[in-house]
């Protein structure tokens, strides 16, 4: 692998809820002083701003900014138009009257009242389905209420509503070797295209990285090349949800943390030798306040854990301890976090 470049102005980031800040001031402190950027994990969603018709609740996210702001951080724009985040009301409302002027007011509304303070956003959140959905894209509400161009018109939306803003989209599944991640790697490269030969405003795309130690080795090559697809569009890459799924609760926490960590550091080895690539955010901080779960299928020691297997797929333990995932994400980027705080 070749050398890193420029890790020095890489930013390291986190996702962070603020009732979970302001309730735990162990946790206020690790996300103050070990990230330069941070992503409100739920408070910017439209089921969060408005998830009553016409209530909008944005407390949360402007004390997360407040937040940031006291710690010079970043904060980073997540995310407008995602289907599993948009309450019911609107999801209804979409199908009886297939009328863009909700998603317009929603987009401006929130970037507006953000516009000087976020400069990078998520405008649509996983678009791509190769399994189930059309041409590649995602059969969600928006997609089958305004047509496959639901994207375009969303990027062109937030363009309107923030004309300074970086525009991104974000997507999972990029990262293993199997037909379904092969074919989604393939899909979000022809959207990318089919939106840049469009001129769609469209500025940065999010990889979300949820890595997972049930699929096998990550092949280097094929992420690598497909970042530098992506780079060979003028398109600047952000890792935007890193974690861990473990699949196997039944080794020793040593072990499971070394698996954990081992799998950072191989993803973030060849991410980060492609310049485009200018931070990485993990999804979430510790695991006291983990949103990864064990899941059905996964390998349990019932005597060792009981029903509950702690996930172990962030950076800092639930006593807010640093494990190796930490070690390794200071390794590959972490080190010079201090002086890019503005
Ligand atoms: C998740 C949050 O972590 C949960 O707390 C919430 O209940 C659901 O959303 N991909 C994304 C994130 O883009 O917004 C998701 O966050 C995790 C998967």
């Amino acid at each position: 692998m070749a050398e890193t470049l420029r890790p020095e102005r890489r930013l390291l980031g986190a996702c962070a809820r603020i009732d979970q800040i302001e309730q735990d001031a162990e946790l206020a402190a690790c996300v103050a002083s070990q990230f330069s950027s941070v992503t409100p994990e739920i408070h910017l969603k439209w089921n969060s701003v408005e998830n009553k018709e016409g209530q909008f609740w944005f407390g949360p996210v402007d004390r997360l900014i407040a937040f940031a702001q006291r710690n010079g951080q970043r904060v980073h724009g997540h995310a407008l138009i995602w289907e599993q985040s948009t309450p019911d009301w609107a999801l209804h409302q979409l199908r009886r009257d297939g009328d863009w002027g909700l998603v317009e007011r929603h987009i401006h509304r929130v970037m507006g009242r953000y516009r000087d303070v976020i400069g990078d956003w998520d405008v649509v959140n996983e678009p791509i389905d190769t399994q189930n959905g059309r041409n590649g894209l995602r059969r969600n509400t928006f997609q089958q209420v305004f047509g496959s161009n639901y994207i375009e018109r969303a990027l062109e939306t937030a363009h309107e509503a923030a004309p300074q803003a970086r525009l991104l989209l974000n997507e999972y599944g990029f990262e293993y070797d199997n037909y379904v991640e092969v074919e989604r790697r393939a899909a979000f490269l022809s959207l990318l295209q089919r939106l840049l030969d469009q001129g769609v405003p469209l500025h940065a795309v999010g990889i979300q990285a949820h890595l997972d130690l049930g699929k096998g080795p990550i092949p280097a090559r094929d992420v690598a090349d497909f970042l530098q697809a992506i780079a060979d569009m003028g398109l600047a890459i952000l890792i935007t949800e890193l974690d861990v799924k473990e699949r196997d609760y039944r080794a020793t926490i040593a072990e499971r943390d070394m698996r954990v960590s081992d799998e950072v550091r191989r993803y973030l080895d060849i991410a980060l030798t492609q310049p485009a690539v200018e931070s990485v955010t993990t999804w979430g901080v510790t695991d006291r306040h983990s949103w990864l779960q064990v899941e059905r299928g996964d390998q349990v020691d019932p005597e060792r854990f009981g029903s509950a297997a702690p996930n172990r797929g962030l950076p800092f333990d639930s006593d807010l301890r640093p494990k190796p995932m930490h070690v390794a994400l200071q390794d590959a980027i972490g080190q010079n976090q201090q002086a890019l705080r503005r």
